[in-house]
This record gives structure tokens, sequence and C-alpha cells, in this order.
């Protein structure tokens, strides 16, 4: 049984987030999503909120929700290996700069936790989506109702 781990800020959850994880779910038997907390960063939504709009959302695939776990974490991503049985973790890759940062974190997990991560690019239709881009949009009034799923939808129209 394989237990992956695709950890990230979330801040908000986008489609390429769930892309990514939906896919993870397509090789590993259980999916722990973190909802990792930087206390330095100014967050649209607080980490236990993020939390909610995961399990709303992984509550409306209803052919696989049961194999999701979403918590919130807020130490270093390799003390939740042991604890949750982590034999892997996934991230998904945008481009070159994304790829450099990604490439130094799974070397740097590997070296202090011994735990291995897989990098899945990023489905084209997404590879653009960024949440700090979508924050960004949010905040000065634009639309990105086409680029998160219908719970982060919702919360940001309870915002407005
Ligand atoms: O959504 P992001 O910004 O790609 O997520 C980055 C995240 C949260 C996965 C990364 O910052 C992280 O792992 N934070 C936890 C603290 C930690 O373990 N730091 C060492 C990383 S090598």
């Amino acid at each position: 049984m394989i237990t992956a781990l695709c950890p990230g800020s979330f801040d908000p959850p986008t489609n390429g987030h769930i892309d990514v994880i939906r896919r993870t779910a397509g090789f590993a038997d259980r999916v722990v999503v973190a909802v990792v907390g930087n206390p330095s960063k100014a967050a649209m939504f607080p980490p236990e909120r993020r939390v909610e709009l995961f399990r709303e959302t992984v509550t409306e695939w209803t052919d696989i929700d049961t194999r999701f776990d979403v918590i919130a974490h807020h130490g270093l991503l390799v003390d939740l290996v042991e604890p949750h049985g982590i034999d892997v973790i996934v991230k998904g890759v945008r481009a070159g700069d994304d790829y450099q940062n990604e490439h130094r974190m799974a070397q740097m997990n590997r070296s202090i936790g011994g735990v291995e991560t897989l990098l899945l690019p990023t489905s084209p239709e997404w590879s653009f989506v960024a949440s700090s881009l979508v924050r960004e949009i949010v905040r000065l009034g634009g639309s990105v109702e086409h680029l998160v799923p219908p719970a982060v939808q919702r919360a940001l129209g309870e915002t407005r």
C-alpha cells in the first residue's frame, strides 16, 4: 500500500493543485493533503479554512473520497512522514523556476528525512495557474471562477 503526501500552502487551492492531487490518487492508495501554514506570509484564508475547502472538495469526489486525509501542518514536512506512514511526497511542477525550487526541496527532504519526492508536471491547461496570481486577481476585483474548485469559488463569493 502506497501513501502519498501532497503538501502545499494552497492559499487558495486551485484547479492546478486539484489536478495533481487527483492524479496522485491514480497511483497511490491513500493521499494525505497537508496544508502548510507560513506565519510570515499574509494569507487569503487561514490554514484551517483551507483545510475545510479541501475537505468540501474531496467530499464531492464520491468515487475516491475515502482515500484522502486533509490536515493542517505548521512544522517540517519530514515530521509528517512517520506518523502518517508516508512513502512518497508528490509535488506538481509548472515551469523551469518551479522545477529548480522543487528539485532543491526534494533533495533537502531526502537529506533530512530520507523521503523521496515525485515531481509531476502539471497538466498544460493549468500550467499558468498559481495561487499568488489568483490572490492578486481577486484583490484587484477580477474573476477566477474557472481556475479554482467550486468550494473555493463559494468561499471567494462570501468574502466579496
Ligand atoms: O505551495 P508551496 O509554496 O509550493 O508549498 C511549499 C511547502 C509548504 C511545501 C514548503 O514550504 C514546505 O515544505 N514547508 C514546510 C517546512 C519545511 O519542511 N521546510 C523545509 C523544506 S526543504
